[in-house]
C-alpha cells in the first residue's frame, strides 16, 4: 500500500474531474478454480487499488459526488471464517490507512444504490471484465449484461485514463521493482535454458522467481521454441538445440506493478547464421524505436518506424522487394510483424485495457485503426512524460498466414514468395523492454538486460 495521502490527493483530484453522481468502483472476489473454496490465487481490481488501495476480496467502493461521501462496503470475518483464516485486520482499519472513516456492511450497498437511483442521481460504473461484475451491475442497476459494457461511464473512463497514465515517481519506482524482479527471471532463462528441457520446466522455476520475490507473474508466461504463435504458453515440450527459445515473461510486485520483458535465446550455445542475422534486424528495429520515443510523437509513428526497420531487414534477407515505404503503405509488414510495438504498463500488463484500448491508447481525434496489424496496436497516441509502455518488436513467420498470402498472391509486388519459402519455419523473434517517457526522450526502467547478439550468446556458454 502506498501512503494515505497518496489515495486521499487521487480520490482528491478524480473528484474534480467529474461533475456529480455516484462512482461506483466494484472490487473482485474470490474466484473457484474447481468449487468455491479452492481458489485462483486473488488478483483485485487495479483501478479499485488506485483509488482505495486495499488489497481484499469482496469489497465494493463509493464516491458520492453530490454529497461529498466516501463509503466502502464489505463485511469483516466472523469467528466462522478467523478458524480457517486467521485473524485479520479490520476493514475499517485498513480503510483508514487509505483514508476512508465510511465503512458499511456489504448488504447496505445494494439500499444505497436503490435511493441513489430514485433520487435520479446517475451512478457511474467502469466497463466489467468478470462475470461477478456484470451480476452485481444486474442485481444493483438492473443493466443487462449484454449491455453493460456500452453503458459504462465514458466520462468516468476518461478521467481514470486521465490518471492512471501518468505515473509519479513512487509507481516508478515500483514498478522498477517489478522490472527489476522480471529481469532475474529473464537472467535465470537466459543461463539456464538447455536442450532438453521442457518449456513447462523453465517457465515454472521462472513463476518461483516471481513469488519467491515477493509478487507474483503479471501474466502468463509466454516461453516457447515457436515463438511465432504470439500468446503461446509454455507446453510439456522439450526443446532441442538449433531451436531458438522465446520467453515473455514478467513479474509484478505485492503491490501489483507490473513488468514485462521479452528476450529470445538459441537453446544451444549459439545462433545458427540466419538467426543471427535475423534477430539483429529485431534488435536494430528495437533500438531504433526506442530512440525516437520521446514526448509528442505518436507512438502509431514509432510502430511504423519499428514496421519498416523490420521490412528493410527482410528486404536484405530477399524475402521483400520494391520500394520500403511503398511496401509499408501497403501494410506489408503484417506478413512479419502481425501485433503491436508496445502497450501501456502500469497496475496491469496492458495497462487499462479493460477500460477500452481506444480511450487508453488513443484520442477523440485519433481512432484506432481496425485493419490487420494496425487493429492490435494497443497504444498509438502522442508520447507524454511519465507515460510507461513497452517496445517490443519483432518478426513472426506464422505458416498458415504464409501460406493463406501465397494462395492468394497476396502483395506479390513486394514479397519474393520463393525465397519466404525457406522462413516458412523459422518461428518467431521479439525482444521487448520498458520505457519511461520523461520531458526529454525516454528512461530503460529496471536493471539493464543484456540483448545484443555477442552478449546473449556470452551467457549461453
Ligand atoms: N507480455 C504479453 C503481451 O504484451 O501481450
Ligand atoms: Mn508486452
Amino acid at each position: 500500500m502506498l501512503s494515505k495521502s497518496t489515495y486521499l490527493n487521487r480520490r482528491l483530484t478524480l473528484k474534480t474531474k467529474l461533475g456529480g453522481g455516484l462512482l461506483l468502483f466494484l472490487g473482485n472476489e474470490e474466484s473457484g478454480m474447481n468449487y468455491r473454496d479452492n481458489v485462483y490465487s486473488f488478483r483485485q481490481d487495479s483501478t479499485f487499488l488506485y483509488y482505495f488501495g486495499i488489497d481484499q476480496a469482496s469489497l465494493t467502493a463509493v464516491i458520492d459526488l453530490d454529497n461529498d461521501q466516501e463509503i466502502l462496503f464489505g463485511d469483516e470475518l466472523t469467528i466462522d471464517d478467523i478458524v480457517w483464516t486467521g485473524p485479520k485486520e479490520a476493514i475499517s482499519e485498513k480503510a483508514a490507512k487509505v483514508g476512508v472513516t465510511e465503512v458499511k456492511p456489504a448488504s447496505a450497498l445494494g439500499s444505497l444504490l436503490k435511493d441513489a437511483l430514485s433520487k435520479g442521481q446517475t451512478v457511474h460504473f467502469l466497463p466489467p471484465y468478470r462475470g461477478e461484475h456484470y451480476l452485481k451491475l444486474q442485481e444493483w442497476l438492473h443493466i443487462n449484461p449484454a449491455e453493460a459494457t456500452q453503458k459504462a461511464s465514458v466520462s468516468f473512463i476518461k478521467a481514470v485514463v486521465s490518471m492512471r497514465s501518468y505515473k509519479t515517481e513512487e509507481e516508478v519506482a515500483e514498478i522498477e521493482k517489478a522490472v527489476d524482479t522480471s529481469v532475474d527471471m529473464h537472467l535465470s532463462f537466459m543461463r539456464e535454458t538447455r536442450a532438453g528441457m521442457t518449456e513447462k520446466e523453465i517457465a515454472g522455476k521462472l513463476q518461483s522467481i516471481a513469488i519467491g520475490q515477493g509478487g507474483d507473474i503479471s501474466y502468463p508466461i509466454i516461453l516457447t521454441v515457436n515463438g511465432e504463435i504470439l500468446h503461446t504458453h509454455a507446453r510439456d515440450l522439450a526443446i532441442r538445440d538449433g531451436q531458438m527459445a522465446l520467453c515473455d515473461a514478467g513479474a509484478e510486485t505485492a503491490m501489483h506493478y507490473c513488468g514485462d520483458l521479452t528476450r529470445t535465446i538459441p537453446v544451444g550455445n549459439a545462433f545458427t547464421t540466419i538467426q543471427k542475422e535475423m534477430y539483429q534486424i529485431v534488435l536494430d528495429a528495437q533500438e531504433a524505436a526506442i530512440a525516437a520515443c520521446k514526448p509528442g510523437i505518436l507512438f502509431k509513428d514509432v510502430h511504423k518506424l519499428a514496421s519498416t526497420k523490420l521490412v528493410e531487414g527482410m528486404k536484405q534477407m530477399g524475402v521483400v522487394k520494391g520500394d520500403v515505404a511503398e511496401a509499408i503503405e501497403h501494410d506489408v509488414h503484417t506478413l512479419f510483424f502481425q501485433c503491436g510495438l508496445g502497450h501501456m504498463m502500469g497496475l496491469d500488463v496492458h495497462d487499462m485495457e479493460n477500460l477500452g484500448e481506444q480511450y487508453v491508447g488513443y484520442t477523440d481525434d485519433l481512432i484506432k485503426g481496425t485493419a490487420f496489424g494496425w487493429k492490435s496496436l494497443r497504444l498509438g497516441r502522442a508520447l507524454e512524460p511519465g507515460f510507461v509502455l513497452t517496445v517490443e518488436p519483432g518478426l513472426y513467420l506464422i505458416p498458415t498466414l504464409i501460406d493463406r498470402w501465397k494462395a492468394e498472391n497476396k502483395l506479390a509486388q513486394f514479397i519474393n514468395y520463393e525465397k519466404l519459402e525457406l522462413f516458412r519455419d523459422f518461428t518467431g523473434i521479439r525482444i521487448e523492454d520498458n520505457l519511461l517517457i520523461t520531458e526529454t526522450g525516454n528512461r530503460l526502467l529496471g536493471k539493464e538486460l543484456v540483448k545484443s547478439v555477442a552478449d546473449v550468446e556470452g551467457l549461453r556458454g
